[in-house]
């Protein structure tokens, strides 16, 4: 057997093994794992890890916010910097504003898309006008274009959606075998608290955490599993920031219901005195729900190893701390009116590999299940996410040994800032593949804007999760009551 490429002497972690083999890889394709195979191509992986490329299944990506506001990244800058940071794969959103028709965002991220990214990616859909046509004649083009997720906000004025309007989306998705992903937020809460902290003068970016309290995710996360087993429907919640939340998640979990959760890279690493930096430097560290406290940090710590999140994320929503991201509305604005979001999809895996495998608090396999091979299954991508015969070979070779200082520089993306500037992480990625190409090399990019392709995606396998059908939950029997002979 000849193969394109082969990757030798490097030790193997998948989200159930670790072995040592050479990959030898044919079309893009992994096609042998063993032990002594040659081609003209070698990688030599002696003393490396050699890993599934990461799937960065939650960031913002040439994306504009409701009123305006676009991402400093776009396809070719946000995949370099996934790339960089050990990612073989993205799933940006495509956010659908009101009065936009779904099949018309999908085609404008498609132009955003196409001849830019350097590694594959797939969408998921943001729905905030789900009219009539969206629900029921366009949301089944997208599916049937292998868009089989999108996310719904409970919060934001010109993006949430009410809980009946939840309830259609819930419906429509599990009838195609979609996955409904929610930002789960009480929006009369941090509406409520908000006016009156600007009312009384309490503008700074400090203000943003006491004006998105835990409750307000508590509820929202609570609300939201009610909805889904109403329906009894699939359902994500991203981003989550509070150990109660995570609680939720986990009771739901266990109750059978189809719910899953995603927590990020700075509800672990970052608190809410970052918000109070002098000046307007907190608003770097602005994000919604907000940075919480120490005590959080541990609990979704203990969430991650307990398994009650599937997926590990960097929710990048990179605005540039200048008038074109953060200060738009100027450098006195409140709280209110600056963007929320930070960037983090080049730094997402360091931190993971550096303070969660380094220091012992995750094994390298939760580690690649958490990066890659949940996000894989959970969003329908099949052939991504493990290291296996025939599957893509999306592959990261890390140095497990290798500390570096994290600088704005060695995020590649297009941003001005990184909240984690100057710290030290042990264990960095140097080549990265994606079906087969190199992407980076040994720290360097080689890869084409365009050579990554759109990743059409399955629907969503509830197997293993049997939900809660009870009559009085279930619409097809009229939610329990008799049925009028
Ligand atoms: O603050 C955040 N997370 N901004 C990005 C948009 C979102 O809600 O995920
Ligand atoms: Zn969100
Ligand atoms: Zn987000």
């Amino acid at each position: 057997m000849t193969y394109d490429l082969v990757i030798k002497g490097g030790e193997i972690a998948t989200a159930t093994d670790r072995f040592h083999a050479d990959i030898g890889i044919t079309g893009g394709k992994i096609t042998a794992l063993g032990t002594g195979l040659e081609a003209d191509d070698v990688i030599d992986a002696t003393g490396k890890l050699v890993l599934p490329g990461g799937i960065e299944a939650h960031c913002h990506i040439a994306q504009e916010s409701a009123t305006g506001g676009m991402t400093s990244d776009d396809y070719r800058t946000g995949s370099i910097s996934a790339a960089y940071g050990g990612n073989s794969s993205f799933v940006p959103f495509a956010a659908q504003h009101r009065g936009m028709g779904v099949i018309e965002t999908l085609d404008l991220y498609d132009s955003r898309a196409q001849g830019s990214s350097v590694i594959d990616y797939s969408y998921h859909l943001i729905i905030a006008d789900p009219t009539e046509t969206a629900l029921n004649d366009e949301l089944p083009t997208a599916f049937e274009r292998g868009v089989t997720s999108f996310k719904v906000f409970m919060t934001y004025d010109l993006m949430r959606i009410d809980d009946r309007q939840f309830l259609d989306i819930l419906t429509v998705a599990k009838t195609h075998g979609a996955l409904t992903m929610v930002h789960a937020e009480n929006s009369g809460m941090i509406s409520w608290i908000s006016d009156r902290l600007v009312s009384a003068g309490h503008t700074a970016p400090r203000y943003h955490a006491p004006s998105h309290p835990a409750l307000a995710e508590i509820e929202a996360i609570n609300r939201a599993i009610s909805l889904a087993a109403l329906v009894d429907a699939p359902l994500f919640i991203v981003h989550v920031s509070t150990p109660e939340g995570a609680e939720l998640i986990a009771k739901a979990r266990l109750s059978g219901a189809k719910v899953f959760g995603e927590t990020c890279s700075q509800y672990l690493f970052l608190t809410r005195d970052d918000l109070d930096r002098p000046g307007m430097e907190g608003a770097k560290y602005m994000c919604s729900p907000p940075l919480r406290d120490v005590p959080t940090q541990e609990a979704l710590w203990r969430h991650l190893q307990a398994g009650t999140f599937s997926v590990f994320s960097s929710d990048h929503a990179p605005y540039r701390f200048d008038e074109t991201g953060k200060l738009a509305n100027g450098p006195n604005a409140s709280f209110k009116q600056i963007a929320n979001g930070m960037p983090g999809i080049g730094i997402r895996l360091p931190l993971l590999f550096s303070e969660g495998v380094g220091k012992g608090r995750i094994t390298l396999q939760q580690f690649v299940a958490l990066s890659a091979t949940n996000a894989a299954q959970l969003y329908g991508m099949d052939a991504k996410g493990s290291i296996a015969i025939g599957m893509d070979a999306d592959i990261a070779i890390w140095d497990p040994e290798e500390t570096r200082t994290v600088t704005v520089e060695s995020q590649h993306d297009a941003m001005n800032y990184t909240p984690y500037d100057g710290w030290s992480l042990t264990g960095w990625p140097v080549t990265v593949l994606t079906r087969g190409a190199r992407v980076v090399d040994q720290g360097t990019l080689v890869a084409k804007p365009g050579s990554g392709q759109f990743v059409p995606r399955r629907p969503v396998d509830m197997t293993g999760h049997p939900g809660h059908v009870v009559p009085e939950l279930d619409p097809a029997t009229n939610f329990g009551a008799k049925i009028a002979p």
